[in-house]
């Protein structure tokens, strides 16, 4: 594993892409920026130097990449917008909380390494002066916002992120959170909400013996283990072949930081953060059966964007509408946990789109994007070539020379996949070119494909590793503690999102779908 500490992946100011960090909006001013180490990415592969493909090339990829297609897969869609919270409590840049306090360098680099620790639901902690805003006076419950009432539908507290004071919509109510990311679709927004629910309910469940001093903490270390025990052995197979989750979790890690002490700082791996974990976009559905309201496919993505504070406006509204509370029943499959009465019947509910090399056509034109770099498939595409990513060819020789066991796509099935992305727009140069040398994005999507949805080969491996590392790098560890098992779901080992959300939401119908 090369580390590249003086090396910049994301130079800003640069390029095409170079507007923002990941293309949204920054969190720290353009000079405190500047000064922040860049320790977090390291290159896991091989660089992909004189491998990049012409823009031109690119761009028609990425339009036969978002010309629709592809169909739904097996997933619940709840899981597309966990793992987009996953995305941000593991790429966390907790230097947005830390920097009005005093921080050494030393914390400074810990600060921005990608761990499991929840950071983006918990800041700094209660403790510190920056995050105090994020908690109640007690200082061990989170806060949460309330609704405004609309259409017979009175205001609901807690079914919200806590938003900032104003009622003018010129003041848009920003939730008042961490990770601002995580305010930037509904879906997410409510995913971020149901993570603040689980701690205060673990707060109030923890025995009476816990001291004051030490409830707080407790209660972290405790939901903090529950959490990467649902991403262990609930999330991530489901997105990853379970038996290459196994091996990496059961025998350990070949490819990525290998023998470094446990405890010391993980780094980003570029090929994950930049290919294989944007596996999430081919998830994302352009309309959602939201819940009894905005029923029918009638929860358009768009909708979605217009019913948050970072890309909308909460839908022009000083609140959010009680009617667009979430309905977590549509959204993840609670018959999972034996409870046929939070079941829903198909038609309503919205199971992820198959995780393959079509994205929704909805993000051929993301909001608030110049035209010509709007398309996400071609940001992520640009973004990759910005950094000279290898290519799914230079992975699956690199990673085959770490003694993982894969098979490399032929031409043939990059060409064909499986009822994914079209390249017949492609010239027959363009076509031999990507086909020789596959963008890595493109190549895990494709093995995704011709595994009927679920990562294989060469995305697996990057995800499972990545996942390991950061679990093990985590200040609360399930990877180091091995002794640890689950107390709060209905066994010793099961603990999945929907036990998750079953306890937040205390099992209860009338709090897991309050529209009804
Ligand atoms: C509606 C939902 C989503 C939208 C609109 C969205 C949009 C974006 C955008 C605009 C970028 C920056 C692109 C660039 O300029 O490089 C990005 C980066 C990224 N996205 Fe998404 N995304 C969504 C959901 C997801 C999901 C579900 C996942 C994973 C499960 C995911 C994983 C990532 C990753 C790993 C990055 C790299 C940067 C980072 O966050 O550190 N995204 N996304």
């Amino acid at each position: 594993m090369e580390r590249h500490g003086s090396e910049s992946y994301f130079v800003l100011g640069e390029g095409l892409l170079g507007e923002a960090v990941g293309g949204r909006e920054r969190p720290l001013a353009r000079a405190v920026e500047r000064t922040t180490p860049p320790f977090r990415f390291s290159r896991l592969g091989p660089n992909g130097n004189g491998k990049q493909l012409p823009d031109a090339t690119l761009r028609k990829l990425a339009s036969a990449m978002t010309a629709g297609g592809g169909g739904l897969g097996q997933i619940p869609a709840g899981f597309t917008y966990l793992g987009q919270f996953i995305d941000h409590d593991l790429t966390f840049d907790k230097t947005n909380v830390m920097l009005g306090a005093t921080v050494s360098p030393t914390a400074l680099m810990q600060a921005r390494s990608p761990s499991l620790d929840l950071d983006s639901l918990y800041g700094a902690g209660p403790a510190d002066p920056e995050s105090a805003k994020f908690y109640e006076a007690d200082g061990l419950h989170l806060r949460m916002g309330k609704t405004s009432a609309v259409g017979g539908l009175g205001v609901k507290q807690g079914f919200d992120l806590p938003r900032g004071a104003g009622n003018t919509v010129a003041k848009k109510r920003k939730g008042i959170i961490p990770d601002p990311r995580n305010d930037e679709n509904l879906a997410v927004a409510q995913t971020h909400l149901a993570l603040i629910r689980f701690h205060n309910r673990v707060v109030d469940t923890l025995p009476a013996a816990v001291p004051p001093a030490l409830r707080f903490a407790t209660a972290r270390e405790l939901v903090t283990k529950h959490y990467q025990w649902m991403i262990r052995t609930d999330y991530l197979p489901r997105i990853c072949a379970p038996g290459v989750v196994s091996n990496v979790f059961g025998s350990g890690r070949k490819a990525f930081e290998v023998g470094v002490p446990a405890t010391d700082v993980p780094t980003m791996p570029i090929e994950f953060s930049v290919a294989a974990f944007r596996l999430g976009h081919a998830m994302i559905r352009k309309a959602y059966h939201w819940n009894k309201v905005f029923d029918g496919e009638s929860g358009t993505l768009g909708f979605l964007f217009d019913f948050s504070a970072g890309s909308g406006e909460l839908g022009f509204g000083p609140r959010l509408p009680s009617n667009w509370i979430a309905d977590f029943r549509r959204l993840y499959d609670f018959t999972e946990a034996g409870r046929a009465d939070l079941a829903m019947p198909p038609a309503k509910f919205n199971r992820a789109m198959r995780i393959d090399s079509t994205l929704t056509t909805v993000l051929e034109f993301l909001p608030g994007f110049p035209t010509n770099q709007a398309n996400l498939a071609l940001r992520n595409l640009l973004r990759a070539k910005m950094v000279k990513l290898a290519t799914g060819q230079q992975m699956a020789a690199f990673l085959t020379s770490k003694g993982v066991s894969l098979t490399q796509l032929t031409q043939a099935q990059l060409r064909d996949g499986s009822a994914g992305a079209d390249l017949s727009g492609l010239t027959q140069p363009q076509r031999t070119a990507l086909l020789q040398n596959t963008p890595l994005w493109f190549y895990i999507l494709r093995e995704a494909e011709l595994n009927n949805g679920k990562l294989k080969g060469v995305g697996a491996r990057i995800v499972a590793e990545t996942f390991h590392r950061a679990m093990e790098g985590s200040g609360h560890s399930i990877v180091r503690d091995t002794a640890w098992r689950p107390s709060l779901g209905p066994n010793s080992t099961t603990f999945r999102m929907v036990d998750l959300l079953l306890f937040a939401f205390r099992g209860r119908k009338n709090l897991l779908a309050p529209v009804g």
